[in-house]
């Protein structure tokens, strides 16, 4: 199907870093028909192009919704949509397309991070129209960060939302829900977020016995699977403030390390997405493992490292502890 043009026709604040935008289409017609879990690409005036979820209600044709996160260090979409983006602008937009269809279930799990809350509205818009059940669990950093808070506190009738917050202790690697303690054979699992957020709720899922052909998860580049290399070796890692040096075994991250040993660490996520636990590194080379950092902030020469995941590639690191 060839392009569309689209207006914008509201913006709106969603949680404390996420823009809503609205796109009705130019020529005052209803938009294609879209599914839960589609998207579309944006193509911007600075020649970026950026795919985003379509969010809301997948039965309403007149406008769609997307909802974008304002990254620290954006290099074209967010930034432009956060900054510059006006009421009334034209754009050109791709027609929706299906990465991440719902499928046919008796039951729904969904689990949602950050941003990854957008395909995942749609599809409890959806399954509510339908009159489906399902389980929705979004996890953020605090609550501030919630977008559509309006649209939970309403509730479902045929499903149940959670909103868990890391800084309040709700951080998903204490385990996934109690929900997903018995496998049920006719229940879907639908993942969105960072690519850890949702390796680490596959691999979760995947341990209690359920089936890989249960889980979905919407990820526009297939998953990196973890790699275990057995002949890993460890690493130290001194205090800049002591001179205290810590040997981090290959199964151990240097936040648990570092706790184990009774120092206080700022922790919330323990996935690399929320940044709390980020720290100046003094001296030696990071394997960043984290999502929240950018690729230039990931190479600039002030480097900070994510105590929850990342890892050392030299033999001793100093970290401004
Ligand atoms: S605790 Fe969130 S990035 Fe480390």
């Amino acid at each position: 199907m060839a392009n569309l043009a689209v207006v914008v026709d509201r913006l709106a604040r969603q949680g404390k870093d996420n823009l809503e935008i609205s796109l009705v289409a130019q020529d005052q017609q209803t938009l294609p028909q879209w599914h839960a879990g589609d998207h579309i690409d944006l193509y911007l005036p600075n020649q970026v192009i950026r795919q985003y979820s379509l969010t809301g209600s997948p039965r309403d044709q007149d406008e769609y919704c997307i909802c974008v996160k304002k990254e620290r260090q954006s290099r074209g979409g967010s930034r432009y949509l956060h900054e510059q983006l006006r009421i009334g602008q034209t754009l050109e937009i791709s027609a929706p397309r299906s990465a991440f269809p719902l499928l046919d279930a008796e039951h729904y799990l969904l689990l949602a991070a950050g941003i990854g809350i957008t395909p995942l509205l749609a599809m409890a818009e959806e399954l509510e129209a339908q009159q489906k059940s399902f389980e929705l669990f979004y996890y953020v950093k605090h609550s501030m960060d919630v977008a559509f808070t309006k649209r939970w506190l309403k509730g479902f009738q045929y499903g149940q939302c959670h909103v868990l917050c890391s800084a309040e202790g709700q951080s998903i690697r204490k385990g996934l829900p109690d929900v997903f303690d018995t496998v049920q054979a006719g229940t879907q699992i639908y993942l969105c977020g960072p690519e850890a957020f949702m390796l680490f709720c596959q691999d979760a899922c995947l341990s209690k016995a359920w089936q890989a052909e249960q889980i979905h998860f919407e990820a526009f580049a297939p998953l990196k699977q973890k790699v275990v290399d057995e002949q890993q070796q460890g690493f130290i890692v001194r205090l800049n403030s002591t001179g205290q040096e810590f040997i981090i075994p290959p199964d151990k991250t240097i936040a648990q390390v570092l706790v184990e040993q009774q120092l206080s660490i700022p922790l919330s996520c323990e996935m690399g997405m929320c940044g709390a636990c980020l720290t100046r590194v003094c001296q030696g080379e990071v394997d960043h493992q984290d999502t929240v950092q950018t690729e230039s902030e990931k190479n600039a020469s002030e480097q900070y490292i994510a105590l929850c995941c990342s890892r050392a590639k030299s033999a001793v690191l100093e970290i401004d502890l």
